[in-house]
């Protein structure tokens, strides 16, 4: 064993010996206390809670940001309870807390680990300073399904990026050590299959096979505890009949003993007593008893562990062991954030210049995170030289709060620059800048301002129109089953449109949103999510080619509704539609006999293809790719090899690529997706630069679960792709032979 390990292994002995210590001296009602989360959330301390903390009833509160009062709230319980056990104090820290950065889903599509990491750790120390030592993310659910609100919080369709941004939201968050200050504790969510609840609909139920919930749901999961996430928890929904909060087999028998994580699994908020309304319990007591079986060791926000715990081992229904086991991990977290040793926070030990810092991640986070979807006749970027006067008009080109998207409870819109406002910095006299909103919010359907907007548009020499979705419209219980552009936006597209002059659609919003109706009227999109804090600058620069957009999609982007779930990574089905097996609804004859229309898999009036496919985003550079090759045409299982490809950058200014490796098994005991993102590295170019991207991947980077649910890599043929998107053309063969 390296030293570091031997120093590592010594290390959580000796925590295991001390929260042994400790629990040997707990009693009942303190052991049941570590397992409660209690909401706190009024900015002032009131006696039922201050009691509890002294009886040692709680373990741990959330929604308190104050620093003074989670100071007071850790001397009550540090020095006025039996034990002086200290509190997790926790906080959905979302995407930012003060400074807001882009949501995740944009986030996403920087495809930057490194970025996310610092977004990540910029937060933390935010709210570290704050006294926040628990943040409710990251949330790692997969999620296909623009419908859902929370896919805003989430990292997109596919289990590879997500499971790459995760760690690295969950490290910057958790830092290079949980005992340091400004470290906060991550929270790996909804655990498991959330992503994938019906109709779209949130908290409605995820029915998953547990083959596809271990090859696509549970890996971001895995790759988070394998990377040292120090807690997880519990969905709302249910799996195959199972509210996850009482799902023994997701939580006790794959998370903690087949995976062995070692952190401690928190309910959502009140889904131990909502067992009870899904239908599974008949009442608080039953629900207590099947969320602690399943492996729950934290209740947040309810009293059912509290109110009937005591009972339940009484009556022998529940084991102590459990309930000690469930402590355990709680404390051991609290050992390895260093609370015994130092319980307070002090905000003045933070470094004063954190929020220029912050500031700079976050401007930079929305830059990389911006998806140039659409540029006709290269119509941007725009010159400031050359253009003399700009119509801005729409409801998001002015709107700090909205920027900020979803889960933002700490951010400070004061601090947004807005998009108007960094465009009058940006191009000062040169450009003659004029502002009309033209309608009060996205969803308005009052159409009276577009006659201005019109003659706005046509009095100048182009126009940005600033549409999409407000960020009450997104997040958690805010789904939507039509996810166009609300209210009239579209006729102020048209409208807009009929002026006859170039027309750029810069779209904020926290999905996807189906585009079809708008994009042919527009000559270029610029998807910029809800970019957060510094959004306005990110958008300023790259409309006047200061920056080349550099985003990709990390979700698909449908025609239409209707195509939902439709992602990049599917199965062939035995009758894969291609482009000459597709008929249009209002191409067939009417006299078409049953089976004249093809027989494959595809919509009549939608296609079987996206508007705009997963990995998406185009340049002011272009990328030419060429010469892809595997280090061999046959790898004998268990070795590693290389795919590697060449990128040249034919365009004529600096710009950045997402280089994307995709793999595909093309025979599989369980049947394999069309194309998985296997790996993809960011790629800085000049003009006329040549590189070669060279992808190392090990054999048991093509393993799947099979239909045992174990992990197996089966030999034989295998396609590899490299390019800019999931639609990448340039392919390579191999095969995987057994060990030599
Ligand atoms: C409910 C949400 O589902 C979860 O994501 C969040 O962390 C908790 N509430 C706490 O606010």
């Amino acid at each position: 064993m390296s030293s570091i390990l031997v120093e590592k292994a010594r290390g959580t002995e000796h925590v295991d010996q001390r929260v042994d210590a400790l629990l040997s001296r707990m009693s009942l009602e303190e052991k049941i206390g570590q397992m409660s989360l209690v909401n706190a959330g009024d900015s002032y301390i009131h006696d039922d809670l201050a009691q509890a903390l002294r009886a040692g009833r709680v373990g741990g509160v959330l929604n308190e940001v104050d620093a003074r009062i989670v100071n007071e709230l850790q001397r009550i319980a540090v020095e006025e309870s039996r034990l002086g056990i200290p509190l997790v104090i926790g906080r959905d820290v979302i995407h930012g807390f003060r400074t807001v950065m882009p949501i995740p889903l944009g986030q996403a599509a920087t495809w930057n680990p490194d970025l996310v990491q610092q977004a990540a750790r910029a937060a933390a120390r935010e709210a570290a300073a704050c006294g926040v030592n628990w943040t409710f993310a990251p949330m790692i659910d997969v999620c296909r399904d623009p419908r859902w609100g929370r896919i805003a919080e989430s990292l997109g369709e596919d289990p590879c990026l997500a499971s790459i941004l995760g760690v690295a939201m969950l490290q910057g968050f958790q830092g290079p050590n949980l005992g340091r200050p400004d470290a906060v504790a991550a929270c790996a969510k909804h655990f498991a299959g959330y992503g994938a609840v019906e109709g779209g609909r949130d908290y409605a139920a995820a029915n998953v096979p547990e083959n596809e919930l271990r090859n696509v749901h549970l890996r971001p999961f895995k790759a988070a505890v394998d990377a040292g996430v120090a807690t997880l928890m519990t969905s709302f929904s249910e799996v195959d009949g199972v509210p996850a909060t009482a799902n023994e087999r997701l939580v006790r028998r794959i998370l903690k003993d087949e995976w062995g994580f070692g952190g401690f699994v928190v309910s959502d908020w009140d889904s131990v007593r909502q067992l009870g309304i899904h239908g599974l319990t008949a009442d608080d007591r039953e629900s207590a008893r099947e969320a602690v079986t399943a492996g729950v060791d934290m209740e947040m926000h309810g009293d059912a562990y509290a109110a009937h715990l005591p009972s339940l081992l009484r009556a022998g229904e529940l084991d102590e062991s459990l309930i000690d086991s469930a402590v355990r991990r709680i404390l051991h977290v609290k050992f390895r954030l260093g609370l015994f040793e130092n319980p307070y926070t002090k905000p003045d030990a933070f470094p004063p210049g954190a929020r220029e810092e912050s500031l700079a991640i976050a401007r930079e986070a929305a830059l990389q995170s911006i998806v140039l979807l659409r540029n006709e006749h290269r119509v941007l970027p725009l010159s400031r030289e050359k253009l003399g006067s700009l119509a801005v008009i729409g409801p998001l080109a002015d709107a700090p709060d909205e920027q900020l998207g979803t889960w933002v409870f700490d951010g400070d819109p004061g601090l947004s620059v807005t998009p108007l406002q960094a465009i009058h910095a940006l191009v000062g006299e040169h450009v003659e800048v004029r502002y009309l909103r033209a309608m009060e919010t996205c969803r308005s359907r009052d159409t009276r301002a577009f006659d201005e907007a019109a003659a706005l548009a046509g009095r100048s020499d182009a126009t940005v129109l600033f549409l999409g979705e407000e960020a009450i419209l997104s997040g958690e219980a805010h789904c939507r089953a039509d996810i166009s552009l609300p209210g009239a936006q579209a006729e102020l597209v048209a409208r807009v449109r009929q002026a006859g002059k170039p027309v750029i659609a810069v779209i904020l919003a926290g999905r996807p949103l189906t585009l079809a109706n708008i994009a042919d009227q527009v000559d270029a999109i610029l998807y910029a999510w809800h970019p957060g804090t510094m959004g306005g600058p990110a958008i300023a620069d790259l409309l006047f080619g200061i920056e080349s957009p550099s985003g990709k999609l990390p979700v698909s982007f449908p025609r239409m509704v209707g195509q939902v779930p439709i992602y990049y990574s599917h199965k062939n089905t035995g009758k894969p539609p291609g482009p000459d097996s597709v008929v249009h609804i209002d191409d067939i004859d009417p006299k078409a006999r049953q089976l004249s229309l093809g027989m494959t898999s595809f919509h009549l009036d939608a296609g079987y293809t996206p508007l705009f496919a997963f990995g998406h985003g185009l340049s002011y550079a272009s990328f030419e790719y060429s010469s892809i090759r595997v280090s061999s045409g046959e790898i004998p299982r268990g070795q590693s090899f290389h795919v590697c490809a060449d990128l040249r950058n034919t365009g004529e200014v600096r710009a950045e690529e997402v280089v994307q490796l995709y793999v595909r098994d093309l025979v599989g005991s369980v049947t394999r997706p069309v194309r998985e993102l296997k790996a993809f590295r960011r790629v800085s170019l000049d003009p006329g630069e040549q590189v070669t991207v060279e992808f190392r991947l090990h054999t048991d980077d093509l393993a799947f679960y099979g239909r045992d649910m174990r992990l197996v890599v089966e030999p034989g043929e295998f396609h590899a792709w490299i390019g800019g998107s999931s639609e990448a053309g340039l392919r390579a063969a191999f095969r995987v032979v057994p060990p030599a």
